[in-house]
């Protein structure tokens, strides 16, 4: 018995392998336990003897249990560390980093310059409503320049935004005439517009405005022209042209020499002369009385331009989609701007 019980514990290759032997030899069916329960029978004299040598057998198989036990539970063990060694001298797998997308790296670029100038950002809604987008800015119904923006109307009152102009109404009111309002406002815009290389339903601009008193167009073509040197390099030189807009009085839409400097060095553009980049003025003053502001005391600029064509001027890309079909390729040449 004793040796069975042995070669059965040296032959278990499992610790639950080990469970069953013990329960099978020393359990309480077991032989042993039955040999003990059976002393009553045996004659006074031998019962000393029979369960000594059955306590002694008991120890055995006992000590055999523990002590393989033991070694499987190293073996276990070792086996274990082994499998999950680490080789620290292999080389790593390089983690994948995001880029900045360009249009978020060209409006933070933008941003800085003009917190350099003492400019700070504000918001508004993306749904926005018609007072706001056309009739506060000087663009009654049935106004012939409402034409130019074919919109997304919602409502009949309630359109996505055709451009960043309604926040400088809302800005103003919001400070409740007090000076100076001196903000940018950069967001997305919407129009009816078929999408080709250069034109998107759905793109970026940035809205400038500056009221104080005194505030003069020369105010502005010095602000523009820091703008464009910063972003374009140093020898930059701007141009302004008369133009309409309803909201501004007079108008001017801003162009920038044709050597632009950006990313990658400097290029010169295609057309020759001047390339245009944003539509400004000096803030109507009808705007900034419905908005709160004495007019006969306060004057302001505004502007107005288009992400997308400033980041593709500056990065020499050709068409405006790049931007939004999220093509890796072109994503990762930006890296982090
Ligand atoms: N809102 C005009 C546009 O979308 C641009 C503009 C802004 C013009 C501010 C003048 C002043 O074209």
């Amino acid at each position: 018995l004793k040796d069975e019980a042995l070669a059965q514990i040296g032959a278990a290759q499992e610790v639950r392998q080990l469970q069953e032997v013990k329960v099978k030899y020393l359990g309480k069916k077991g032989p042993i336990t039955e040999v003990l329960r059976g002393m009553g029978a045996l004659p006074a004299e031998e019962r000393p003897k029979v369960g000594q040598l059955a306590n002694e057998i008991r120890r055995q198989i006992e000590e055999e249990l523990e002590a393989r036990i033991r070694e499987l539970e190293q073996k276990q063990l070792e086996e274990k560390l082994q499998q999950e060694k680490v080789d620290v001298t292999l080389p790593g797998r390089p983690v994948r980093e995001g880029t900045t997308h360009p249009l978020n790296g060209v409006i933070e670029q933008i941003e800085d310059i003009f917190l350099g100038m003492g400019f700070k950002i504000a918001e508004g809604p993306e749904v926005e409503s018609d007072y706001y987008n056309f009739e506060a800015l000087n663009l009654p119904k049935n106004h012939p320049a409402r034409d130019m923006q074919d919109s997304f109307y919602i409502t009949e009152e309630i359109l996505l935004r055709t451009h960043t102009s309604p926040v400088q109404v809302r800005t103003m009111e919001a400070m409740k005439g007090q000076v100076p309002v001196k903000i940018i406002c950069p967001g997305k815009v919407f129009r009816r517009d078929t999408d080709d290389a250069t034109h998107s339903h759905q793109f970026m601009q940035i809205e400038g405005l500056y009221v104080d008193e005194g505030v003069s167009m020369s105010d502005l073509k010095g602000i523009l022209l820091q703008f464009a040197r910063e972003m374009f390099g140093q020898n930059q030189q701007i141009r302004l042209r008369p133009s309409f807009f309803p909201f501004t009085e007079p108008s001017a839409e801003v162009d920038i020499s044709c050597i632009l400097c950006g990313g990658t060095g400097c290029r010169v553009c295609k057309h020759s002369g001047w390339i245009e980049i944003l539509g400004s003025g000096m803030v109507h003053p009808w705007v900034l009385e419905r908005a709160g502001y004495d007019p006969n005391k306060y004057t302001g600029f505004a502007f107005g331009m288009g992400v997308e064509r400033i980041a593709m001027l500056k990065y020499g890309i050709d068409d405006i989609r790049h931007f939004y079909t999220n093509d890796g390729r072109f994503l990762s040449q930006f890296g982090r701007i």
